[in-house]
């Protein structure tokens, strides 16, 4: 794999601040000699910047900072289209906050219709965000990039227009356990398979995964992985500013990493939500590298001991 890091100091769609220095930490955590170690390729190529748009005021008096979302929406989706190329191409981007995923999304689907495949998405959140901007009560604007990126209505004039929509059949969203009322009526007849703390309890996480796995491997699709820090729980990983108790295990997010690396689907990343403000002493930064160097082939055997890590 070719790994293209993409900083995105995005902060501005979280309710509070600190996400934009997610790819320092990132960086200090040495997430490009994780990669490297594993025998990848890696090229650093900095941070985004966004672009300044002026959408028109919206009706939601809630909404904050909806230009700048825009502006960093338009700005990734032409990113992630140019990162995406080529056939090893694996771009990993490094959040911010997870309203970068509305230009993710939207670029790599762009991407992948061009190249005659269609894009899925497994989402590890522990939230579906799955607002419009209408139905956003806290005005935060990482609470609405996969209604965007399937296409809800209301965001036309406001964000940029997506060239490709995501079908919500494509996407499975795993560890969620908070959502608002608005969100999960959409999602009840969105067609998005949702996979709740509930089911991975009931189930295990390992089938529910296999069963998204073999149909994205049956339908020759391109895998992009969407992880957001509270996909996890608190008591592993503390920085992110929005946690909620119950989330996945050390063991049930590693599993999932380790059989995404053996499908070998996953074409590209997110890594999202961290806030090193909140973390301790990087604890959050270094899991989130070590799930990534699993997603991309570590194993028990290799697996690093402290002295390897930055103090
Ligand atoms: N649904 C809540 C909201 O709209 C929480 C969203 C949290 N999203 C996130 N990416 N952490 O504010
Ligand atoms: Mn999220
Ligand atoms: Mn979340
Ligand atoms: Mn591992």
């Amino acid at each position: 794999k070719q790994c293209r890091l993409i900083g995105v100091p995005v902060q501005d769609g979280a309710g509070r601040r600190g996400c934009e220095m997610g790819p320092s930490a990132f960086r200090t955590a040495d997430i490009a000699g994780a990669i490297a170690a594993l025998g990848h390729g890696v090229s650093d190529l900095g941070n985004v910047a966004p672009l300044a748009l002026r959408p028109p005021v919206h009706g939601n008096a809630a909404l904050k900072l909806l230009p700048e979302v825009a502006g960093w929406t338009a700005a990734l989706a032409e990113a992630a289209y140019a990162a995406s190329a080529g056939p090893d191409a694996l771009p990993v981007f490094m959040g911010g906050d997870h309203s970068l995923a509305a230009g993710t999304l939207t670029g790599l689907a762009r991407r992948a219709a061009e190249e005659g495949r269609e894009l899925f998405v497994l989402w590890l959140d522990a939230h579906p965000d799955f607002h419009t901007l209408d139905s956003s009560e806290s005005g935060n604007l990482h609470g609405v990039p996969m209604a965007y990126a399937t296409g809800r209505g209301g965001f036309d004039g406001y964000f940029p227009e997506a060239a490709v929509r995501i079908r919500p059949e494509n996407v499975c969203m795993m560890g969620i356990r908070s959502v608002d009322p608005a969100e999960g009526l959409a999602l009840e007849t969105s067609g998005i398979t949702v996979h709740d703390m509930r089911t991975i309890d009931e189930y295990g996480i390992a089938p529910l995964l296999r069963a998204f796995l073999r149909k994205v491997a049956d339908a020759r699709g391109l895998l992009h992985v969407s992880l957001d820090v509270d996909f996890l729980d608190p008591g592993i990983a503390p920085g992110v500013g929005t946690t909620v108790p119950g989330g996945a295990t050390f063991r049930e997010a590693h599993l999932v990493m380790e059989m995404l690396h053996d499908s070998g689907l996953v074409s590209s990343v997110d890594l999202v939500e961290l806030n090193p403000f909140l973390d301790e002493r990087g604890r959050t930064a270094l899991l989130m590298v070590d799930l990534l160097a699993s997603l991309l082939g570590r194993r028990v055997l290799d697996y690093p001991t402290r002295s390897f890590r930055p103090e």
